[in-house]
């Protein structure tokens, strides 16, 4: 691997090969989602938190998404297309692209093309890829041979990082993927043990991270949420001792 491609994945995975992404692209197809209305104030708290614990000689890396062109209320949220150039992502200086791929849908080939091409262009200039394995609407279709088919085909397109969504035998996802995974969140879960629950157990089954934003920046305590969470990843601490991060967090 090329020099620069190797010195961005290491912006965005940590010396111990685990990750945390905390995405706030939501607005690209849902519009003023929930909690993301302005942007820039959601990622106030949750800032701190990374300065406290990222070294402060690395400013933070950005994943920039470049696929695009549906929302929600739109007739198909698979129909999309490449947003941005390579030449703007790294005008923006960052540290990967991210594309969402649509297996089994409608758009099935145009999405897998994006990021095959994507990937050509994007390795000539060493930026790594993270391919999506979006459902859109059909949260239904995750379970573990939709979900490892996707991330298969995905790393077979050259993606460097998939992001996929949890499921029940997660192992069976990542174990058929070549390539890292990390772990989408989906709308947001009623409690966070929920959530922790089901990072603990991707981690646990071959995870190399989350790339997690509902249920962080929609939770009344984003910044419990991130250091419970980044207590599973780096700390391999339980979910039920994350819990009780989080609950001394929210009491402060
Ligand atoms: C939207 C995305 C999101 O970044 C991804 O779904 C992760 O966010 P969440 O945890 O809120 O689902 O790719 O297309």
């Amino acid at each position: 691997m090329d020099w620069g491609m190797k010195n961005r994945l290491s912006q965005l995975i940590k010396e111990d090969g685990k990750c945390l992404f905390l995405p706030i692209d939501h607005g690209y197809f849902q519009g003023p989602t929930t909690k993301l209305e302005k942007p820039g104030e959601t990622i106030k708290p949750t800032r701190g938190v990374l300065r406290a614990c990222v070294n402060t000689e690395n400013s933070l890396p950005i994943i920039l998404r470049v696929s695009g062109g549906t929302s929600m209320v739109g007739k198909d949220l698979a129909n999309e297309g490449l947003t941005t150039s390579i030449k703007e992502a790294i005008r923006l200086n960052a540290s990967a692209v991210g594309i969402s791929v649509f297996v089994g849908s409608d758009y099935e080939h145009q999405t897998r093309m994006n990021l095959s091409n994507l990937v050509n262009e994007a390795e000539e200039y060493g930026i790594p890829v993270m391919a999506v394995t979006a459902v859109g609407k059909e949260l239904e279709k995750r379970d573990a041979r939709y979900l490892g088919l996707c991330c298969r085909i995905a790393a077979e397109l050259g993606a460097k990082v998939v992001k996929t969504y949890w499921c029940e035998n997660f192992d069976k996802v990542v174990n058929g993927c070549p390539v890292p995974v990390v772990i989408a969140g989906g709308p947001k879960f009623d409690t966070e043990l929920e959530v922790l629950e089901f990072v603990h157990d991707g981690m646990k089954r071959g995870a190399i991270g989350v790339n997690l934003g509902r249920n962080i920046w929609q939770n009344p305590c984003p910044v419990g949420m991130i250091k419970a969470i980044r207590a599973i990843i780096h700390e391999n601490v339980s979910a039920k001792e994350a819990n009780k991060i989080y609950e001394s967090e929210k009491k402060k």
